[in-house]
């Protein structure tokens, strides 16, 4: 059996990798920070629950150790907590570069061992911010940007190890990390509005082109980045339209 690892997938669009990945006949490593959700997703799809901060590298080394077998690594866990670029604390800048960005880093070195021996491929959860600046997210636009970027970089300096790196880049999900986000009914409707499918995704959206990435399908597709935002990120003139209506 083939066997899929996805961080942050306690919740949110990680856990509905780990369902998909399972469904395509994956057994999958749950990793989240929080132990008691990474158990919860484990028992829901019969995986296995890791507790591990991925921005901890003896943490990381450990996990690894525990992984004989990789064919599918997801970069998926990460932070994205408010602040205003002109007085975000240095301190929560440098952890989200830390998470968002240094953990797809350990986690592909540790593992890539594992990852070569099967001529796997690692997919990187990016998102719109790395192409459309996010205002009041501190580090998470530049951290996400970073992503992308170390998505390349490792499809060519790696590629001789037969690894494909591939990056999903999502628009808005509903998930539990974007609550504060879609709490409010009136504002959804304005983002909504703003989509051009109409809607935020859900995270089944963001899992079902993980999964292609990470299908034989996609044997030929590396160093890709594949925005899944319903058109958001291209939609422009909609922003215009709606700074016009004031
Ligand atoms: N929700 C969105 O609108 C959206 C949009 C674009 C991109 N993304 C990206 O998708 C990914 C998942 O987002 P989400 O909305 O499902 O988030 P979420 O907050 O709902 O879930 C993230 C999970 O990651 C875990 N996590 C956080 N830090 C960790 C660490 N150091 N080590 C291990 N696990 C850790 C959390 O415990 C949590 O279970 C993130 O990389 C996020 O940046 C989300």
């Amino acid at each position: 059996m083939s066997t899929a690892l996805v961080t942050g997938a306690g919740q949110g669009i990680g856990r509905a990798i780990a369902r998909r990945l399972t469904e395509d006949g994956y057994s999958v490593i749950v990793v989240d920070l929080d132990a008691e959700t990474a158990k919860a997703t484990a028992a829901d799809v019969g995986g296995r629950a890791a507790a591990c901060d991925i921005s901890d590298p003896d943490a990381v080394h450990e996990l690894a150790a525990t992984v004989d077998e990789l064919d599918v690594l997801v970069n998926n866990a990460g932070i994205f907590p408010a602040a205003s670029l002109a007085d975000v604390d240095i301190a929560q800048f440098r952890r989200v570069m830390d998470v968002n960005v240094v953990g797809p880093l350990l986690l592909t070195q540790q593992l890539l061992p594992q990852l070569t021996a099967s001529g796997g491929s690692v997919v990187n959860i990016a998102s719109m911010a790395a192409k459309v600046p996010t205002p009041g997210t501190g580090a998470y636009s530049p951290s996400k940007a970073a992503v992308v970027s170390l998505t390349k970089l490792c499809a060519v300096e790696f590629a001789q190890s037969g690894v494909r790196f591939n990056a999903v880049a999502p628009g808005g999900v509903a998930t539990e990390g974007a609550a504060a986000a879609t709490a409010d009914p009136a504002r959804e409707e304005r983002f909504n509005a703003l989509v051009p499918l109409g809607r935020r995704a859900a995270p089944e959206d963001i899992a079902d082109v993980v999964s292609f990435f990470a299908s034989k399908d996609a044997r030929y597709v590396t160093g890709q980045v594949l925005y899944v935002d319903g058109g958001l990120s291209e939609a422009t003139v909609r922003f215009l339209q709606a700074a016009q209506r004031g």
